[in-house]
C-alpha cells in the first residue's frame, strides 16, 4: 500500500542531500527512516564554479541523479518498495536566489524528470517559483509547516533553523500572526573561512571559533549592512553571504589572525539572529534545528548573548533538528498533492496563497 513520502533537501551548505521518509497521519509528520547522501567531489567542484549553460545542464542532470540515489540509498535502508511511496518532494540544489530587482527569479536545479524516472516514484520539485512569480520571496518556505507542527496555545515559541543561511519563525500564541524571514549567514561564512585554512569541511563543534576573541570593531562593520536592518519580507543567500562580502569588509583588520575573524564570524550569525528575535519577543521559547546546532560554540554563544530566552531542540517537539528542513520538503509534497496551499503571504510577500510545485509522474 502506498503511504509514504520522501523528502530530499540539497541546502546552502552543500553539504550533502539530506532524504527522509516520512509517513502522514491526519496531515502530521512522522519521520520513518532517513539517510545523508554525500555529494561527490567532482559534482560539488562543478556547483561551486558554475557559470556556463553547458556545466549547467549537466548539473542539472547531475544533481537529479544524486537525489535519484538519495532516495534509492533511503527506501534501501529502510526496507521500503519504491511502490510503496506516494510522492518525493524534492528542493533541488539552489544555484542562484534573486528575488528582489526588474526580473526577480530563484533557481534550483536537480531534473525532477530524472528523479521519478530512475525511482519509478511521482516527484514533486520546483516549490519556489510560483510563489515568485506572486511577487513573492519564493522563501522561507518552512514557517508554514513550522506553523503547523510547532505552535502553541500556551506559549510564543520561535524556531530557528541555523543552515548555511539563518532563518527563524515566529510563532505566537495568536497563531495568525505569524512570521519568517532569513536573518543573514549561517554556518556558510564560518564554512567558508573554516575550509580556507584546514584541510575539512567545517569547524567541529565550533572548537577553532571557541578558542579565537571577536574583534567587536569588525562585528560593527559587518553589521552595518543594510540587509540586518532591512524590513520583512526578506531572503537571501551566497548570492550576498560570500566570499567576497567577507573579504571586502577584511581588508582593514589585516592584523586579526584567522582564529579571531572565525570567532568574529560565529559572533556575527549569533548577533544578527539575536537582534531579530529580541525584536520579535523578550522571552519566547527558542527551538533550534539545522546543522548550526551541532557547532557547541555558536550554541554557546548563543545562550550567551540571549539570557531572556530559553533555548532548546526541536528534538524535544518530537522532530530531529537535523531532519526538520527535509520533512518540510515531504510536507510541501503533501501539500501539493492534497490541493492545500502551502506559502504564507504574510511571509513571502506574494500576493496571495497558492498550491505549490510541479509534478513529474513517473508513468
Ligand atoms: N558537528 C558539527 N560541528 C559544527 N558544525 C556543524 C556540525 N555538523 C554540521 N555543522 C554545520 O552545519 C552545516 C550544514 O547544516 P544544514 O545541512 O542545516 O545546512 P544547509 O544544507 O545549508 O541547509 P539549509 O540551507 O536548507 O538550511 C555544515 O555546513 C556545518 O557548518
Ligand atoms: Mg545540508
Amino acid at each position: 500500500m502506498k503511504k509514504y513520502y520522501v523528502g530530499l533537501m540539497s541546502g546552502t551548505s552543500m553539504d550533502g542531500v539530506d532524504a527522509v521518509l516520512v509517513e502522514f497521519i491526519d496531515g502530521v509528520p512522522s519521520l520513518y527512516s532517513s539517510h545523508d547522501e554525500p555529494i561527490p567531489a567532482p559534482l560539488l567542484n562543478k556547483l561551486h564554479t558554475l557559470g556556463n549553460i553547458n556545466l549547467l545542464g549537466e548539473c542539472d542532470r547531475a544533481c537529479g541523479v544524486l537525489f535519484a540515489n538519495a532516495t534509492i540509498h533511503l527506501l534501501k535502508h529502510a526496507n521500503i518498495e519504491a511502490d510503496q511511496v506516494i510522492a518525493i518532494g524534492s528542493h533541488g540544489q539552489t544555484i542562484r536566489h534573486m528575488p528582489n530587482g526588474e526580473h526577480p527569479f530563484s533557481i534550483q536545479i536537480g531534473d525532477p524528470n530524472v528523479i521519478s524516472a530512475l525511482t519509478n516514484i511521482d516527484t514533486i520539485a520546483d516549490f519556489r517559483r510560483k510563489d515568485i512569480a506572486l511577487g513573492g520571496q519564493g522563501a522561507p518556505l518552512v514557517p508554514a509547516f513550522h506553523q503547523q507542527l510547532f505552535a502553541s496555545r500556551d506559549a510564543d515559541r520561535i524556531i530557528l533553523n541555523i543552515g548555511g543561511i539563518a532563518n527563524i519563525t515566529w510563532l505566537p500564541v495568536i497563531s495568525n500572526n505569524i512570521k519568517g524571514f532569513d536573518t543573514g549567514p549561517g554556518n556558510t561564512l564560518l564554512d567558508y573561512w573554516f575550509q580556507k585554512h584546514h584541510d575539512q569541511s567545517f569547524d567541529r563543534n565550533g572548537e577553532w571559533a571557541s578558542q579565537g576573541l571577536c574583534c567587536n570593531e569588525l562585528l560593527t562593520q559587518m553589521l552595518g549592512h543594510p540587509y540586518f536592518t532591512q524590513p520583512e519580507p526578506k531572503s537571501t543567500g551566497r548570492e550576498l553571504f560570500n566570499q567576497q562580502w567577507l573579504d571586502n569588509h577584511l581588508n582593514n583588520f589585516s592584523q586579526l589572525s584567522p582564529q579571531d575573524i572565525q570567532a568574529t564570524l560565529a559572533q556575527l550569525t549569533v548577533e544578527s539572529i539575536a537582534q531579530d528575535i529580541e525584536t520579535l519577543s523578550t522571552n519566547a521559547e527558542v527551538f533550534l534545528c539545522g546543522g548550526g546546532i551541532f557547532n557547541l560554540d555558536l550554541v554557546e554563544r548563543l545562550e550567551q548573548r540571549l539570557k531572556q530566552h530559553s533555548i532548546k531542540s526541536t528534538q524535544q517537539l518530537g522532530l530531529a533538528p537535523q531532519w526538520v528542513e527535509a520533512i518540510a520538503f515531504a510536507w510541501l509534497a503533501y501539500c501539493h498533492q492534497h490541493g492545500i496551499p502551502a506559502n504564507l503571504p504574510q511571509v513571502t510577500g506574494a500576493s496571495r496563497l497558492a498550491i505549490l510545485g510541479g509534478k513529474y509522474p513517473a508513468n
